[in-house]
């Protein structure tokens, strides 16, 4: 609610805490203030606060009041309200996390005008939508050093999220050191793995900044790095080594023996001590029971127990498990395959395969957590991201959720969602890229109404939020220059800086197919790394096509003009840097190919300015060029070899078929018919192939 006036920000800015329930709210109420002073350059009179040293003002301009400490658990109570007149700033909250989210709100208001900098006056009543706002970061398959963790918890407390899902344990890895089982992080971690004392600096970190820590040990699949260190537990016999690559592997626990519970009763009972958080997520994915099918010991004990398939020997598993997760006081949570009949109510389940088994879980009574349309490691568009809201008003659900018919209490199970960093293809240095910023939008999809959803709007705000992101040490802007340094040997970055703004890492898992091409080891220092999800040049080039063809304006065309220009004489300045990088040589082609879209586009636009048609044979010929370049990529994204493209690809190519279409309406339309045509008789021919296949079971 915005007001009249401004509240002006001076070096006399001083903040009070009145009856200051805890350290955390002083320490929170100190960063604000050196965030804030480094933004405004103001040398504020008020020093370091601290508990022990309030430095109470004589004259305070923000009063921070809250009733009491709050529990970092989840449902703690995170409401706030501010109230920004020109003379004074009072925050208020239940307890001190309402008064953290209420602090990232106000320095998120400050505003400038020629007069200096000010907050708006406003009065903010706020309150998260949902309870469940996570980030989940794999440290099994890329381990991440502890000032990443740090920073990434800075990133999420400033964009309000509550929960820091730690996968640390998977074929790949096992991330945490173990003094019951020490062969875990000897054997099992490449060396790269958490003391346990930094487990508890990363825990008592998030703490300060409201953030609970979920541990995750994935279980009883996805376990190649326990079975390295103890393959007594495992189901079958072998000597295992750890995984190097991506993708779904056989090594399973052994569920029929007693001395695997006991294993893991002494295991947990260890890693849970490091974690105060109530919940404890055991994985439970993609377990296809392949070692359970192939030994004869696991199979007699299924016959005689009556356990009838994987399924249900996977649940007797995970009722075991309980027992141990029961006596420490904590509540299990595990991936949406767990949900099988017999699983204890008190789980929850965190859906990931499709949304259907959100309302699946709630309709069953099981509370429940929404990754899928959350997995930030395929590459999506924040906008894809965005308008996944995991419960949308009742008429726009999808038919396959309606048909749960959920109740007002049985949609209250729906707790909220997860962004997921997978890590096989992100390192230290590249995965703050991979979460930032479009896990800002995820957070604000999770944290606000659900008819907050201006797409064009929220691309807006993320780009600033983007940049405030850097204040806390982010470096999803930064290191792409440092990539693109590195990828240009010494020589000049220009080029390269005009070409990934156009392009972007292949989507979902093509640019790693069937997870053969990147090993943990490989380099993650190429353009694909360089790129982003969501290219911000190619994104504005879109809509501005879309806009100019809506309503041809000089403004819009001038843009374009000149955006084309620059891509196609690109491609000159890309030659001379490659000259000194040979590593460059397999973006060549794409450059190139960035070159020859773009020339395409000048010449359409220059028909559409003219409002003269382009001739068929023009508009036949650019057309094909177009539809082999795209050709190109798709056959790329499908093989396994080809390195070329650095599996990357341009983003502004169907923007220019459009104005192609444009200097030749009457050819497009023929050319559209056309090619529906034979888009149905691709997909008649799949539905039957479908089918046959279908018969065959
Ligand atoms: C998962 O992505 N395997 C949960």
């Amino acid at each position: 609610d915005l007001k009249q006036g401004k509240f002006r920000i001076t070096g006399d800015f001083t903040l009070n805490i009145s009856s200051g329930p805890d350290e955390r709210l002083y320490k929170a109420a100190d960063r604000f203030l050196r965030r804030l002073d480094g933004r405004t350059g103001l040398f504020f009179k008020q020093g370091i606060i601290s508990q022990a040293n309030p430095q109470p003002a004589d004259d305070p301009k923000l009063f921070i009041i809250t009733k009491k400490k709050g529990k970092i658990e989840l449902n703690e109570d995170e409401s706030y309200r501010v109230l920004i007149s020109p003379e004074k700033i009072t925050l208020e909250s239940e307890n001190d996390i309402g008064a953290l989210r209420g602090m990232e709100t106000i320095i998120q208001l400050l505003s400038a005008d020629d007069q200096g900098y000010y907050f708006p006056a406003v009065e903010i009543n706020d309150k998260p939508r949902f309870p469940w706002r996570g980030l989940m970061l794999d440290v099994a398959r890329h381990y991440l050093p502890m000032d990443v963790l740090k920073r990434n918890l800075d990133a999420m407390a400033a964009v309000k999220m509550n929960v820091l899902h730690f996968h640390l344990s998977d074929d790949q890895g096992w991330r945490v050191e173990s003094n019951a089982y020490p062969k875990l992080h000897q054997l099992a971690s490449d060396g790269l793995y958490y003391t346990q004392s930094e487990i508890k600096e990363l825990v008592n970190y998030a703490a300060d900044r409201g953030i609970r820590v979920m541990p995750e040990f994935d279980l009883p699949g996805h376990a190649t790095a326990i079975l390295v260190a103890y393959p007594e537990f495992g189901s079958m016999p072998e000597s295992y080594t750890l995984v190097r690559n991506a993708g779904i592997f056989d090594a399973t626990l052994d569920p029929t023996k007693g001395k695997t519970y006991q294993f893991l009763d002494k295991l947990f009972t260890e890693m849970l001590s490091l974690f105060p958080d109530e919940y404890i997520h055991i994985g439970g994915d993609e377990n296809k029971g392949k070692h359970w099918k192939a030994n004869p010991q696991i199979q007699a004990f299924m016959k005689k127990n009556n356990i009838k398939n994987a399924f249900e020997l996977q649940t007797y598993f995970n009722n075991n498990l309980l027992k141990t997760i029961n006596k420490l006081n904590k509540k299990m949570m595990g991936w949406e395959e767990i949900l099988q009949p017999g699983l204890s109510k008190n789980t929850i389940i965190h859906s990931w395969l499709g949304r259907e088994s959100l309302y699946r879980a709630a309709s069953q009574g099981y509370q429940t957590v929404l990754s899928h349309g959350y997995y930030i490691d395929l590459l999506y568009p924040a906008s894809d991201h965005y308008t996944n809201d995991p419960l949308p008003d009742s008429s726009e659900r999808l038919e396959k959720e309606k048909k749960y018919k959920l109740t007002p209490e049985q949609e209250k199970l729906i707790l909220g969602g997860e962004a997921t960093m997978w890590s096989e293809l992100v390192t230290p240095f590249t995965v703050d890229s991979r979460i930032w910023p479009r896990t800002a939008a995820i957070a604000e999809r999770l944290w606000s109404p659900s008819s907050v959803k201006d797409v064009d709007d929220m691309y807006r705000r993320l780009e600033i939020v983007s940049v405030r992101l850097e204040e806390l040490g982010l470096c999803h802007i930064k290191n792409r220059d440092v990539i693109l340094r590195n990828l240009a040997n010494g020589g000049d970055i220009s080029a390269l800086k005009i070409l990934v703004e156009v392009i972007e890492p292949y989507k979902e898992y093509t640019r790693d197919p069937r997870g053969y091409l990147y090993k943990t080891y490989s380099p993650y220092t190429l353009m694909a790394d360089a790129a982003s999800a969501d290219a911000s040049s190619a994104r504005i080039f879109r809509n501005r096509v879309f806009s100019y063809l809506q309503n041809p304006n000089e403004n819009d065309f001038a843009a374009l003009n000149s955006a084309l220009f620059k891509w196609r004489d690109n491609h000159d300045g890309f030659l001379v840097t490659m000259k000194v990088s040979p590593v460059l040589k397999n973006m060549e082609g794409l450059s190139k190919k960035l070159s020859v879209i773009s020339s395409i586009g000048l010449e359409a636009l220059d028909f559409i300015g003219k409002k003269s048609a382009a001739s068929q044979i023009w508009y036949d010929k650019n057309s094909e060029v177009i539809k082999s370049i795209k050709d190109d990529t798709e056959a790329k994204k499908n093989s396994n070899k080809i390195f070329e493209d650095e599996r990357t690809e341009i983003m502004i190519v169907d923007a220019v078929q459009d104005l192609v279409d444009a200097a030749n309406p009457e050819a497009a339309k023929k050319r559209r018919e056309k090619e529906k045509i034979e888009k149905e008789l691709v997909e008649k021919n799949r539905e039957e192939n479908k089918n046959e296949a279908d018969g065959g079971h």
